[in-house]
Parts: structure tokens; sequence; C-alpha cells
């Protein structure tokens, strides 16, 4: 059985998806928003709570815990760092603590942003100097789960994909959400980024898991691009004018918290174990449309509330 948590997220359902697809048993695990799966077991937890972790892995003993749940608003972060710490490395320690206890494998989900954005394409091996308080405790979560199991898989990665949340869509969904409303839409044009759909990230993490990887991985899209050019991808796939998409740039936007620029991530390693290439973003795109319109959106909206 595997346990995923943060399944009311953009990953964490997506990745239970997948996971049934694969034939696992899953046991999914929320916090506000609650989340009801015609064939898993949902459980609401607060994973800053003390007991939150052992308790949940005492009783469900799953052979995989997949922590996919974390804070994820950056700015949130940087205006509550003592909140954010508490998620996001102080939860993850006590998960990993606990898998380790019942002898379960435990997946930590990170990020681009542990990069400072001035170089890149960044390898697993490149020193993290994050530029956020969000950065800084993802790395730091990246930090506590080496610390207490060693053997961990830790991938990092930049996603999109249907969310169905209406309070916090994913990149994609907000670009399209826009322009479904007649909007024009901003696009960072000095901001670079190797985005992959999250469908895609689930099924490859999947794979990973079935081989037994430990260490750090990079699953991410074969193609590194501005946000300004995959809005207007985004666009183009859905039927939209490119033009709808303003050029815009991070230094003159409103966001508070400072953000990496550029943080394309190298996939050599994971390129190498799967032997194959990862989807670019075309690739990424078309299935992101195909599963709307296959009515996997509703689907997923359908597992929301209640
Ligand atoms: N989205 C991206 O582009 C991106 C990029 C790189 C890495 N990541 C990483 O991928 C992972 C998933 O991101 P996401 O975009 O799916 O995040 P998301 O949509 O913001 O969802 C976050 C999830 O974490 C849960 N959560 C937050 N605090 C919790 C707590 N104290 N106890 C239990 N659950 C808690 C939330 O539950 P409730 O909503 O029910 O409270 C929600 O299910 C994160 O580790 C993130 O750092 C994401």
């Amino acid at each position: 059985m595997i346990l995923i948590t943060g399944v009311s997220g953009l990953l964490g359902a997506n990745l239970l998806f997948a996971a049934e697809g694969h034939g696992y048993e899953v046991t999914g695990v929320y916090r506000q928003h609650a989340m009801h799966f015609p064939a898993a077991e949902t459980v609401r937890a607060d994973l800053t709570r003390p007991d939150a972790a052992s308790d949940l892995l005492q009783s469900r003993k799953p052979e995989w815990v997949i922590h996919c749940a974390a804070a994820t608003d950056v700015d949130w972060c940087e205006d509550h760092p003592k909140d954010a710490l508490k998620t996001n490395v102080d939860a993850t320690r006590r998960l990993a603590v606990a898998a380790r206890s019942i002898g379960a494998r435990f997946v930590y989900i990170s990020t681009d942003a542990v990069f400072d954005g001035k170089g890149g394409p960044y390898g697993e091996g490149d020193p993290s100097r994050p530029v956020n308080v969000y950065g800084e405790t993802k790395a730091e979560g990246e930090r506590a789960t080496r610390a207490e199991l060693p053997q961990s898989l830790i991938v990092r990665t930049n996603i999109y994909g249907w969310s169905g949340q209406e309070s916090k869509p994913s990149l994609a969904e907000w670009v399209l959400g826009q322009l479904e409303m007649g909007s024009r839409v901003p696009g960072f044009q000095d901001v670079t980024f190797t985005p992959i759909l999250v469908n895609d990230f689930g099924d490859i993490l999947l794979e990973l898991l079935d081989r037994g990887l430990e260490g750090i991985y990079h699953v991410a899209g074969s193609e590194a691009l501005t946000k300004y050019r995959f809005a207007q991808r985004v666009a183009a796939r859905f039927g939209y004018p490119e033009d709808a998409v303003l050029p815009a740039t991070l230094g003159g936007s409103k966001l508070r918290a400072p953000r990496p620029r550029s943080t394309p991530l190298r996939t050599d390693l994971v390129r190498k174990v799967l032997g194959r290439d990862l989807p670019d973003v075309s690739m990424g795109l078309m299935r992101f449309k195909q599963l709307r319109d296959e009515g996997y959106l509703d689907k997923l909206k359908a597992c929301r509330g209640g």
C-alpha cells in the first residue's frame, strides 16, 4: 500500500489516480480540503501535529510513503517563516522517522526552487542556494529526509496540470482560466523553467518506485522555456491567439517574496535510469488537453468537497 500526503493538492490528487492506475492500493491524506476518491481511503490529518505522522503510519503500515504535502504558497511562506518550517521541515522529519520505524520506503517531493536561479541548468549535485523561505524550507526538508532515512528517494521537479482547485490553480490552469474569461495574461519573460505535466511526472515517479531507487533525482520536462513562452504555448494548444499573452517581468511584478529566475533542471540521471527522454512541452500540453476532453478534470473535481 502507498500512503500519499497532500492528496487535496495538484500533485497528490493526480498521483493518487496514477498509482491506482498502476495497480497500487492507496491511502490519501489531506488537511483542510476534504477529498473523496471512488476507490481509495482518505484520512484528514494535520501533519504539523506532533503525533500525526506516527499515528498515521502505525495504523496503516504502508510499504511506501510519498510525501507531497507542503506549504507551497511562496509569498505566504515568506510572511510566515516559522509556520513554513513546521510544515515543510518538522512534519517531513517526523514522517521520515515514522517511515523508518515501520520499515517503509520514503519519497520526498522537492522543487527547483532550492536553487538560486542564477545559473542552471542544475544537476542533482549542484549546491542548493534558495532565495526565499519556501526554497529554504524545502531544501531543509531534503536534508531532514536524508538525515533520518538515507535510503529515501528525493525528487525535484516543477509541475503543471489539472488540480480542479479554484483557489489554487496550477500555472497552466490559471492561464487557461484567464483566456477563457476573455482576459489577457501576463507572462514572465525573465523566468525560465522546465515544466512537466503532473500526470507524466506521476507515471515516471511510479516507475522510479518500482525500481527501488534512492538518492536525489530531477524529474522535469525536456524543454527549458520562459513562463511567457509557456503561457503562449498553452494559449495556442487551446486555440487562443498567442498575443493574448502579454510580455511581463518578474522585476516589474508585485510578488512579495524573491523568486529564482532561471531554474531549468538537468535530467541526465533519470533519463539514464529510464532509458528514454522525458516529455517536452508539446507532448505535455497535448496530454493536458486530451485529459480535459476525456472528462478527467470533471472526475477530479467530483472528488473535491463533501
Ligand atoms: N506545483 C508546483 O509547481 C511544484 C513545483 C515544484 C515542487 N512542488 C512540490 O510538490 C509538492 C506538491 O505540490 P502541490 O503543487 O501539489 O501543492 P498544493 O497544491 O499547494 O497542495 C499542498 C497539499 O499539502 C497539504 N498540506 C499543507 N499543509 C499540510 C499540513 N500541515 N498537514 C497535512 N497536509 C498539509 C494540503 O492540504 P489541504 O489543502 O487539504 O490543507 C494540500 O493537499 C510539494 O512538496 C511542492 O513543494 C510543486
